[in-house]
């Protein structure tokens, strides 16, 4: 198979690099730098040249805080690139994998939520996912767009953070009030190949299962590093940022139990595998 991707330098990128090589996928890897997917000329150059037959899109605008300030780059990027991704699949032919967040929801209902609930994004970076989704899909019908949530792999992410707060001498303060599903790209990436062999097209939430607090999820981290160093709770208004977290944006991979069944794990599942 013929792949092409985007963003190969973040965290999912690697993840499916790697995955993509270990079933000798012909790849064509792409940073930012080799392809600027805000760049519709090049956009359709590159896919034209390499004439792919799947394209996986894990380029995005990720910093959510600076989202909020950096508004038409956050859309050219998150948006764009996506419309760009998905009108040049689709001159070749090519599947196109996309992924969205759990920030298209205001994380205001108090119960896990499904494809089906109404999204309501309230930062930059959420409004400019859902237009991304709705962008990929638009010009592309054999898509893949899959809503993940509070990943973690090679790269800049919570885990690492916390392994790297408790290498030193400060106190460690985390939020017990925001509540989410910590994931693997790992998970993300295996979900990602079993949905393409069975064609199974659409948009899909694909979160690990059930869920935790920010503070919860330290702790684990702690116990399964058996790292000796207390989390003291906090609350959000005591970490105001520029862009306003989700309070509870848990994700249920419901089209996941209605089609082929869902194989994600259970977030204390996928954080001892990534960190055994
Ligand atoms: N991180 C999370 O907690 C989280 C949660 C839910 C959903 N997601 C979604 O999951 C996907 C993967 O996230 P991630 O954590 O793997 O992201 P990441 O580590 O931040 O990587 C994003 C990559 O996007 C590339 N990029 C940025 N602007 C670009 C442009 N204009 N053209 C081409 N490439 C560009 C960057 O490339 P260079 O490094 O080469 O500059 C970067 O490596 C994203 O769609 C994200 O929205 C992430």
């Amino acid at each position: 198979m013929k792949v092409l991707i985007t963003g190969a330098n973040g965290q999912l990128g690697r993840e499916m690099t790697k995955v993509c090589s270990n079933l000798s996928y012909d790849m064509l890897l792409t940073g930012s730098k080799d392809l600027d997917i805000r760049d519709i000329d090049a956009t359709y150059k590159i896919v034209k040249d390499f004439r792919p037959e799947l394209v996986i899109n894990c380029a995005a605008h990720t910093a959510v805080d600076k989202c909020e300030e950096d508004v038409d780059n956050a859309y050219r990027i998150n948006a764009i690139g996506a419309k760009n991704l998905s009108q040049a699949s689709y001159a070749v032919g090519a599947e196109l994998v996309h992924l969205s967040t759990d920030y298209v929801f205001d994380g205001e209902k108090d119960r896990p939520l499904t494809e089906f609930d109404d999204t309501n994004p309230q930062t930059v970076y959420g409004k400019s996912k859902l237009a991304g989704e709705k962008m990929a899909a638009e010009f592309n019908p054999k898509h893949y767009i899959l809503r993940t949530a509070w990943l973690y792999g090679d790269g800049k992410n919570f885990v690492k953070t916390m392994l790297n707060l408790a290498a030193g001498d400060n106190e460690i303060k985390v939020v017990t009030d925001q509540f989410g599903c910590p994931t693997s790209t790992a998970s993300v990436a295996k979900l990602i190949i079993k949905l393409i062999n069975e064609k199974n097209y659409g948009l899909f939430h694909a979160a690990s299962k059930g869920k935790c607090s920010w503070n919860d999820f330290a702790k684990e981290i702690f116990r399964l590093k058996e790292i000796n160093k207390t989390v003291n709770p906090c609350t959000s208004e005591e970490f105001v940022r520029p862009a306003k977290r989700p309070q509870y944006s848990v994700l249920r991979n419901y089209m996941l139990e209605l089609t082929t069944g869902d194989i994600m794990p259970t977030w204390q599942r996928d954080i001892y595998e990534y960190l055994k």
